[in-house]
């Protein structure tokens, strides 16, 4: 009998999303290579791309997208045919779908045969993202991907080990993610591929295995230049698995849980099993299913809570079937969100037997919770009203790119929940797998979402290219195998899509995206974030939830759009799928301040052009954008908005919004390495309303600025504070009506120290002080996890912080540090979130930005022991910590 394995992303005790079969992964061995070998590289294509006529550089988000451009289709030697022929599983209509040609491609490089020697190519473990190391580029343009190469051919090989037992199995190819426009050749051939960087996919290589032989595996990437408004990421950057079936087995994806009814008392559980046979003669199966509780860990947690009756199915050679059972659970655990609720989970556990022999079983993780979306009063889920507090997130893991790692992930996840997020949207695109499992398993709520684009461009090459042929496959695909988990709540179709501006034309693309995630998934509103349809276009009206981009709070002088899209359509609920966009830099605090509440970042108010620094203030904002406090105004002001999702949690690679010449966003509410920024502080004290906190602003370290203003601001959760400086009263002040701040605009600095006293209700709440600093004298470090898994994934994150004598931050500090790793344990990466920064991630050395600096450690693989971190820096204490791997 097959049963799962679950290697690679033991360290989380993480139970994978359903799979079926034997699955091991392959992300050990692998050979790299970028370019391809001279000569072949036209031939190797998918398709015919256009010329790229203007760059994306410096274009503004918000944008119009264009029509897509016209190219002359030359008749021969593309991919294209075989690599469509993949998609076909997801092809509702049979006549669409695209036959396999009945011949090979003639292209045939000697990097595809098993004794082409690739001893100089490079060894590397995926997940592997090969643009993260740079060097990052001098001159543009390079678009919103950011300063990384991440365009152009690359090759991974990889002997796949087949045993000889393995003859008769099917045999599957399970890639997570490939940047992009993968081809994937074994033992010569053509086995197919998929254009879509984002999604997941499968390849059938049981016609080209040779079990027991050599199984040379090779895959080409081409990710296009101009393809993205933010940093893609190349490479074999998520997960690869090999899977090893019985001909009759589960199909991908092909187990769907469904709870139609929710009650705390009970629950109707329903599961659809589709098999595939892909033997030769009909089989007569049986197939049975025990649901069990999951515990925190992921793993089951005792005897099975409940057991679904035995189905018979028949499955034709070639063909495909599916059974349904369902059963009826009392007092079911529900899953919901942190903090209000808890994510309490189930797995089914399928077995799928012929002639009284299992051949196959399968694990769909699931939880039971219900969910309505309610126009006047947000969303509910098990009849309880949940604020949406979220953020939106790209898919890069700051330093260490878009090579997924879990534990890194894990981390973003959990510093934002301390936060008091409780909700993610995967923007743009469908995210990694196991990015779900941790919703799930942390209790988030995601709105998973698929496409930038659809039709209409916004970058040269970006997914427009192929949407004409695949949105339907890539869809489908995200919905297949996502839609079990309990976290998602809401499908998106696009985002800001230049199909808003195409009246009813749009609206029809729009409703036969929506028409197919019916399909899928009836069980869940699906919509489309809108930064530009007014609430009479024909667009909104083909959506379940209206989500708009900023458009809520108002761009630059449009009045909000609440009131109208809500008096239009008073049965949808509504929500900001983007808000704010506010824009600082971590640390960096720029005169004079304004006296508004939000503002455009402008040089000398707010932006320096010269640092390419915003101002922390948090007072900034794109221009279509507003600060947090404008924002929540919109918000608080119409109260049936369901929520927001804020752009963005972390800041992120690529689309360095105002200042092109940086690496990475100024629009996190923490910075790349993961420091907080200020503006943290204003999400947490409206986000986590019963803990007491108060958090003041700027530093108080301004040697040239004795005697000048220099505003104080508040973030708190209180409702009226009074400032001191050096134990003078400043005043006391209360928060106005929609005011989310507390500041004094007229303080004048003298070095010591400021200090304040918050109150709630009229009694005191919560208290902070910030003092001056003196010269820099010590480094200090803190790992976040002193004990790691050896298995060369999990990491650590230390964080080294510049103080004087009395341990005071020493916030502008810029010192060079240095970094050395003794024992068991490796320097993966540095960081010090300052967007400008363009040394490699890969450096042991790194400048501090405004007192801080990152260092990111793992385990070398299979090595247990003690690791010593140490952190230098001339003229400084300097500081070690201590890990062990284990
Ligand atoms: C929005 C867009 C996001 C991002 C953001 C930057 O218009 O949807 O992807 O570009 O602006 O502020």
């Amino acid at each position: 009998m097959n049963t799962h394995r679950y290697i690679g992303v033991g360290l989380l005790g993480l139970t994978l999303a359903a799979h079926a079969a034997d699955r091991h992964s392959i992300n050990d061995g692998w050979r790299f290579q970028r370019g391809d070998p001279q000569g072949y590289s036209e031939q190797l294509q998918y398709d015919v791309r256009p010329d790229i006529k203007q760059s994306a550089d410096g274009k503004v988000a918000d944008a119009r997208p264009d029509e897509a451009e016209k190219v002359q289709r030359p008749v021969e030697g593309l991919l294209k045919p075989w690599i469509l022929a993949s998609g076909n599983a997801f092809m509702a209509d049979p006549s669409k779908r695209t036959p396999r040609p009945a011949t090979d491609p003639t292209v045939s490089p000697p990097l595809l045969r098993a004794d082409f020697n690739d001893a100089g190519w490079r060894a590397v473990t995926l997940p592997h993202d090969w643009a993260i190391e740079g060097p990052f580029l001098a001159t543009g343009p390079y678009g919103g991907m950011g300063r990384l190469q991440t365009w152009g051919p690359a090759w991974y090989r990889k002997k796949l080990d087949i045993p000889a037992r393995d003859k008769g199995k099917s045999i599957f190819l399970d890639i997570d993610g490939a940047m992009s426009y993968a081809s994937v050749w074994l033992n010569g051939r053509l086995v197919g591929g998929w254009p879509y960087g984002y999604n997941s996919f499968r390849l059938d290589l049981t016609p080209y295995v040779t079990p027991g032989g050599v199984n040379q595996l090779a895959i080409r990437l081409d990710n296009p230049a101009e393809s993205a408004r933010w940093y893609p990421g190349a490479g074999l950057y998520r997960n690869v698995w090999l899977t090893v079936a019985d001909p009759v087995h589960v199909a991908h994806w092909g187990a769907v849980v469904r709870t139609p009814q929710v009650s705390r008392e009970a629950a109707q559980v329903e599961l659809a099993v589709t098999v595939d046979n892909d033997g030769k003669d009909a089989a007569a199966l049986e197939v049975s299913t025990q649901l069990y509780a999951l515990g925190d860990d992921g793993k089951r947690t005792g005897a099975a809570v409940a057991t679904l009756p035995v189905q018979r199915m028949s499955v034709a050679a070639g063909a495909s079937a599916t059974v349904n059972a369902a059963a009826r659970m009392t007092n079911p655990r529900l899953w919901g969100p942190l903090p209000q609720q808890r994510p309490h989970r189930y797995v089914a556990v399928t077995t799928v037997s012929r002639n009284g022999k299992p051949i196959d079983t399968q694990e769909t993780p699931f939880g039971i919770r219900s969910l309505r979306f309610d126009a006047n009063e947000g969303l509910f889920v098990n009849g309880e009203k949940i604020m949406i507090n979220g953020v939106n997130n790209h898919h890069d893991l700051g330093a260490l790119g878009a090579a997924f790692n879990v534990r890194a992930a894990e981390r973003q996840l959990q510093i934002l929940q301390e936060m008091g997020a409780n909700a993610v949207r995967m923007s743009h695109n469908p995210p990694a797998p196991e990015l779900l499992e941790l919703t799930d398993r942390m209790g988030i709520l995601v709105l998973d979402e698929v496409f930038d684009s659809w039709e209409r461009k916004k970058t040269p090459l970006d997914f427009h290219l192929i949407f004409p042929d695949w949105h339907e496959q890539d869809l489908r695909a995200m919905l297949r195998r996502d839609r079990n988990h309990p976290s998602i709540i809401l499908w998106s179709a696009g985002n800001e899509v230049g199909e808003q501006y195409t009246g009813e034309a749009g609206a029809a693309i729009s409703k036969r995206l929506l028409s197919i995630a019916r399909e899928e998934d009836p069980t869940r509103p699906v919509t489309n974030a809108m930064n530009y349809a007014k609430s009479d276009f024909p667009l909104p009206a083909t959506l379940d939830v209206i989500s708009l981009n900023y458009q809520g709070a108002g761009i630059r002088s449009l009045p909000g759009q609440f009131p109208n899209f809500h008096q239009k359509f008073p049965d949808k609920m509504i929500l900001s799928t983007e808000s704010a966009s506010a824009l600082s830099s971590r640390g960096e605090y720029q005169f004079p301040v304004p006296g508004v509440s939000s503002a455009p970042v402008r040089p000398g108010v707010g932006g320096d052009p010269k640092r390419q620094q915003v101002s922390a203030y948090e007072l900034f904002a794109a221009d279509f954008g507003s600060s947090a406090d404008r924002s929540w105004a919109a918000q608080d002001q119409n109260p049936y908005v369901a929520g927001e999702f804020v752009w963005t949690g972390f800041d992120y690679l690529g689309e360095p919004t105002p200042y092109y010449g940086a690496r990475s966003s100024y629009s996190g509410i923490i910075d790349l390495a993961g420091f907080p920024k200020d503006r943290y502080y204003l999400y947490q004290a409206r986000w986590r309303p019963e803990l007491p906190l108060a958090h003041l602003l700027p530093h108080w370290t301004w040697p040239e600025r004795v005697g000048e203003v220099t505003p104080v601001h508040l973030f708190t959760s209180g409702d009226e504070a009074e400032l001191f400086v050096n134990g003078k009263s400043q005043g006391r002040k209360k928060k106005a009506p929609y005011e989310y701040r507390l500041r004094w605009d007229y303080v004048v600095y003298e070095p010591g120290e400021i200090s304040v006293v918050a109150y709630k209700n009229g009694k005191e709440w919560a208290r902070d002080s910030v003092k001056t600093a003196q010269a820099a004298a010590v480094l200090e470090a803190k790992a976040d996890r002193s004990t790691i898994a050896a298995d060369g994934q999990d990491l650590s994150f230390i964080t080294v912080r510049v103080a004087d004598a009395n341990g005071v931050t020493a916030p502008r500090s810029d010192q060079r540090i240095r970094f050395t790793v003794e024992g068991a344990g490796e320097l993966v990466a540095t960081d010090n979130g300052d967007p400008t920064n363009l040394e490699s991630f890969k450096s042991s050395e790194r400048a501090a930005f405004n007192g801080l600096v990152l260092a990111i450690v793992r385990a070398k693989p299979g090595q247990r022991g003690a690791i010593t971190v140490r952190a230098s820096a001339p003229g400084l204490r300097e500081a070690e910590v201590q890990l062990r791997s284990k």
